[in-house]
């Protein structure tokens, strides 16, 4: 019996990309979702939509679903006297709102399916404070909060996870790394001298989505180079 697809959106850049592509490798069928780039060959099926502004397609996801991933985000660093309330609504929108309303819209279809796992994203400015992260970090406070509350209520059936990064070389992550000088910088400020690959955090999306993780739910885990607890 084929099992039920994962859904991961955000698949057509970064880490979620980074995701799909695990899971396709593991050749399990994966759905993902972008709103302009493609995702990963081997995907059962590619869907364009925004689902901040739009929602997810709904007519064009299947009953059930093994595991769902949601990767947008933002990174929009500014001291605390120039966030404007914009800044921070449209901060909670990519990131929280996002992040909601895909559990909302695929909650029934993870239920189907039990062992089933929703991966949210934080930051690890969440758990430690870093200066000009307000706008993010307030949102991604959020996320933790959503995670460990959809945990408790989904539990036993479906998962509910959350992994903090911290620096991560991505499409997002593209100003803070484009230079060497600024690579360098962003490693030496990590106890493990280096910022985040794809890989890095991609392997422990797939690996909490997957049933080898089944008997975790409701954490946030940092893949962060050390940075949320060492010195
Ligand atoms: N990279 C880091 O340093 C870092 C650090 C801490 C936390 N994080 C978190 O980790 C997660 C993944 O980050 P990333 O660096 O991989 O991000 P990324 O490089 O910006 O990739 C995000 C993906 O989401 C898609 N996307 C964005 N907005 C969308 C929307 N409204 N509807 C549908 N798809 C949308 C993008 O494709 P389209 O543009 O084609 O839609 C892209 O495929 C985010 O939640 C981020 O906040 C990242």
């Amino acid at each position: 019996m084929t099992s039920a697809p994962y859904l991961i959106i955000g698949a057509g850049r970064g880490i979620g990309r980074g995701i799909a592509e695990r899971l396709i490798a593991q050749g399990l069928p994966v759905i993902t979702v972008s709103r302009s780039s493609e995702g990963p060959a081997g995907a059962v099926e590619h869907l364009h939509a925004d689902v901040v502004a739009e929602g997810l397609p709904l007519d064009r996801l299947p009953e059930a679903l093994s595991g769902v991933a949601y990767c947008p985000g933002s990174i929009d660093l500014k001291p605390f006297r120039s966030i404007r309330v914009e800044d921070l609504r449209a901060a909670l929108e990519v990131n929280l709102v996002g992040a909601f309303r895909a559990a909302q819209a695929t909650a029934d279809r993870l239920k189907r399916v039990p062992g089933s796992s929703l991966l949210l994203f934080s930051t690890v400015a969440v758990g430690q404070g870093m200066p000009f992260h307000a706008s993010v970090a307030a949102a991604k406070a959020g996320v933790e909060g959503l995670s460990r509350s959809l945990a408790a209520e989904w539990a036993p059936t479906v998962r509910v996870n959350c992994i903090a990064p911290s620096l991560t070389d991505t499409p997002l992550a593209e100003r803070l790394m484009n230079t060497p000088e600024k690579v360098k910088a962003a490693g030496d400020r990590h106890p493990l001298k280096r910022a985040g690959t794809v890989a890095d955090i991609a392997a422990m999306g797939a690996f909490l989505l997957g049933p080898d993780a089944g008997w975790i739910s409701g954490q946030v885990i940092g893949v962060d180079g050390g940075m949320s607890r060492l010195r």
